[in-house]
């Protein structure tokens, strides 16, 4: 058998993982999430499910990843063979294809609006017309299924250049970039007239708007945001070497990632308030909002393409995480190539990902399920992006917690380093994670 991938360096690993979690998830998902949600409230909520949900979530799937040099189903057999565990494995594989497919799509989007905005297609126009073409963007079914090809093969062609080669190569160019821009926006935005507002309602916590909704949909969006529930963290982990101070490189990772959501929301917020737009405009947001902005002002020129860039490298290293998962279950499990699991697993997700590309204006029947009320873009977000995940955390959490016993994992991040927390850490994902999440599951079907 080939020799397994392995990062090269502790900061290749770091900005690998944190490049999986910092995604569309924190620039596009948070901010529209927490202006729906109420804004300062749905912030505080957010930060409490980072720190005693998904953090300690997030050392379990890396010390299981290390601990068995595995992918998410070799990764749980290999401690405790049997079908539900097993089917944990497999769901979070199956999960890695799913959302692969439709977070494509939005990844799409931003390539599509970086190309607009480089042909200067929102100078001089209103934002009635920046919706108008908003619209015709999205209902033109060819263009759709076009840009999120585009996507899923450039992901492709990353992932099959290998873990240290291909994957935390380009991480190391792409999130220094990625930072740099984030900040020159939020700097852009703290400067514009209005922008104290936005600032207001980002951080004054209103907690009449807090709901079970409120709730469930913080600590959906922490498992989204961090890539956990579904095998992400476990498989990179699994590329660690056994040197390495696990503790701190997770941590770093759930640092970052929190920071720029954080700041996006900085870059977000001023710019509607400033405009004296709808916060609570849901999806549409980076779409309808941004390009009227950033192609309106002193600069636009410039600033526009590279907003949507900024976007585009974001999404292109999550996406590479979300194939990663299959295509390391292929290569452990059944002995593929890496090259021909990329390709394959790749093309399946471009399949599945179409009904997504169609449901936003191109095909009205996939615009409004009739079930459901919602598109099917939105039901794959809800199902896969959300529960799949949540439910994926709980079984890792009472795995890690029971079947392995967190002292093992203990044992295991102690390999490279010290981990004072470690009764902290034993504490929260024997009691306090699994508990909590399966109050808010319970919440979701009440
Ligand atoms: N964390 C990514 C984001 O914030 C999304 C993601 C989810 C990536 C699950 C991998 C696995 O955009």
């Amino acid at each position: 058998m080939a020799q397994r991938g392995k990062w090269n360096s502790k900061i290749g690993f770091i900005l690998a993982a944190s490049g999986s979690a910092v995604g569309l998830g924190n620039l596009w998902r948070f901010p529209y999430t927490a202006g729906a949600n109420g804004g300062g409230a749905f912030v505080l909520l957010y930060l409490a499910s980072v720190l005693i949900i998904a953090l300690p979530v997030m050392m379990a799937e890396l010390s299981m990843g290390r601990f068995t040099q595995q992918n998410p189903v070799g990764a749980f057999r290999a401690i405790r063979d049997g079908w539900l565990w097993k089917g944990i494995g497999y769901l979070g594989v199956i999960t890695g294809v799913m959302i692969l497919s439709f977070y494509s799509v939005i990844a799409g989007w931003t390539v599509g609006y970086m190309v607009k905005t480089i042909l200067g297609h929102f100078r001089t126009i209103t934002p009635e017309g920046v919706a108008a073409q908003f619209a015709s963007f999205t209902a033109n079914p060819w263009l759709q299924i076009l840009l999120l090809a585009f996507f899923i093969i450039i992901t492709i062609w990353i992932v099959a250049r290998g873990v240290s080669g291909g994957i935390e190569k380009s991480s190391k160019i792409m999130m220094p970039i990625l930072l740099g821009i984030l900040i020159l926006f939020v700097i852009r935005s703290l400067t514009l007239d209005g922008a104290a507002r936005g600032i207001e309602f980002y951080l004054k916590p209103d907690f009449s708007k807090v709901t079970a909704k409120t709730i469930i949909a913080a600590m959906g969006q922490a498992f989204f945001s961090l890539s956990l529930g579904m095998g992400a963290m476990m498989t990179y982990g699994s590329y660690l070497k056994k040197e390495e101070n696990l503790a701190n490189a997770g941590t770093w990772v759930v640092i970052l990632d929190t920071c720029v959501a954080l700041l996006a929301g900085f870059m977000i917020f001023p710019a509607i308030f400033s405009q004296g737009m709808d916060p609570a405009q849901g999806s549409g947001i980076m779409f309808n909002v941004i390009p009227f902005l950033f192609v309106n002002i002193p600069g636009g020129m410039f600033f526009g393409p590279l907003f949507f860039a900024l976007l585009a490298l974001a999404a292109l290293t999550s996406t590479i995480s979300m194939l990663e998962v299959p295509v390391s279950y292929m290569i452990d499990q059944k002995g593929w190539g890496r090259k021909k699991a990329a390709y394959i697993i790749g093309g399946i997700a471009l399949l599945i990902g179409i009904p997504s590309a169609l449901s936003q204006g191109a095909v009205p029947a996939l615009g409004k399920l009739p079930l459901f009320h919602i598109d099917f873009f939105g039901l794959w977000d809800l199902v896969w992006g959300n529960l799949s995940l949540s439910v994926g955390a709980f079984f890792i959490a009472i795995f890690v917690g029971y079947v392995w016993k967190s002292r093992k994992a203990v044992e295991e991040i102690r390999q490279g380093s010290r981990f004072a927390l470690a009764p902290v850490w034993s504490f929260l994902i024997k009691f306090v994670s699994p508990a909590l999440i399966l109050l808010i599951l319970l919440g979701i079907f009440i």
